[in-house]
Parts: structure tokens; C-alpha cells; sequence
């Protein structure tokens, strides 16, 4: 195991400096969001020694920092696949059957809730509100792209479509 202490790189320094720049002089804990976001870009996932790394910058308490690393589904501390499929189970989306949508995942890609395909291509999740309960029953790809009014047949099309996008780049 290599015991080096892990630092954040100059490039994530300066992006996380960004944000720091925006809150008031002594209130950079408030860039916490941003800054674990920025290192879960750059490394995938958020390992103990990555928030070690930000709480020393941010001068926080680390039990804060592990506080909102785990308080957030999007932050994830564990690898995950390429695609990560984050499927809503809240209230609105599961009256709109989001375990139609979760079962249809899972035998289409034969994983469960959180477990990620041999291949390494892709991760299913359920998760909180994703905030487009008028688009129950929704779902995430990765961090940005939005997927609503889900059924079956959508989430399989989808599915081949990611993975025809891999094969053929
Ligand atoms: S309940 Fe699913 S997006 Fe809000």
C-alpha cells in the first residue's frame, strides 16, 4: 500500500480557489460542494485520503467534510462504472412505477442496486428526488444528463444506445 499523504493537484487547487473566491473572507468551508465535486471529476470517486485532502485545504473539520460526502448521493465513494444509471425512488417516481424502471435495468444488465457490470460500463443506483418530479418517472446518466417520463422500453433503448456509443465511439 503506498502510505503517501495525497495532495490536490495545482489544477484542482485553482478550480476549487475559484469557488472559494465567491463566499466571504473565512467562509471557504462553503465551497465543500464544489470542491469534493471537482475531485470526484478528476478521480472518479471519493476515497478517505481525497477528503482528508479538501478538509485540510478548506481548513474544515474532517468529520464535516465526511458529514456531506455522505449526506448527497452524488458523491460517491465507491468506483463505479462509466455510466452511472441513478434511478429516482421518491415519492412522484414511485407512484409512476420507478421499479418497473429498476427491475428493467437490472435484467436488462443482470446487476443489482448498486453493483456495476462486469464489463465496467455501467452502475445502477437508486437515489432521492432528483428535483423533476413532473417528469416522473426519471432518471440520471452520470451527473448532468436527465432522462424523463420513463417506461421499460425507453430505459432499454437507452441502455443499447450508451452502449452502441461505446462500441462504435
Ligand atoms: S420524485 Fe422523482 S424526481 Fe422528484
Amino acid at each position: 500500500m503506498n502510505n503517501e499523504k495525497f495532495s490536490l493537484s495545482p489544477t484542482l487547487k485553482q478550480e476549487i480557489n475559484q469557488w472559494v473566491k465567491k463566499f466571504p473572507k473565512g467562509k471557504q468551508a462553503s465551497a465543500v460542494l464544489m470542491a469534493l465535486r471537482l475531485v470526484q471529476d478528476t478521480h472518479g470517486h471519493l476515497q478517505d485520503q481525497h477528503l482528508d485532502a479538501v478538509a485540510e485545504y478548506l481548513s474544515m473539520p474532517k468529520i464535516q467534510v465526511y458529514e456531506v460526502a455522505s449526506f448527497y448521493t452524488m458523491f460517491r465513494r465507491e468506483p463505479v462504472g462509466k455510466h452511472v444509471l441513478s434511478v429516482c425512488g421518491s415519492i412522484s417516481c414511485y407512484l409512476r412505477d420507478a421499479n418497473g424502471i429498476i427491475e428493467t435495468i437490472q435484467k436488462k444488465l443482470g446487476i443489482g442496486l448498486n453493483q456495476t457490470t462486469a464489463c465496467g460500463q455501467f452502475t445502477l443506483k437508486e437515489v432521492e428526488c432528483l428535483g423533476a418530479c413532473c417528469g416522473a418517472p426519471c432518471m440520471l446518466v452520470g451527473d448532468h444528463h436527465y432522462h424523463t417520463d420513463m417506461n421499460p422500453e425507453k430505459v432499454c433503448d437507452l441502455i443499447d444506445q450508451l452502449d452502441k456509443e461505446e462500441k462504435h465511439g
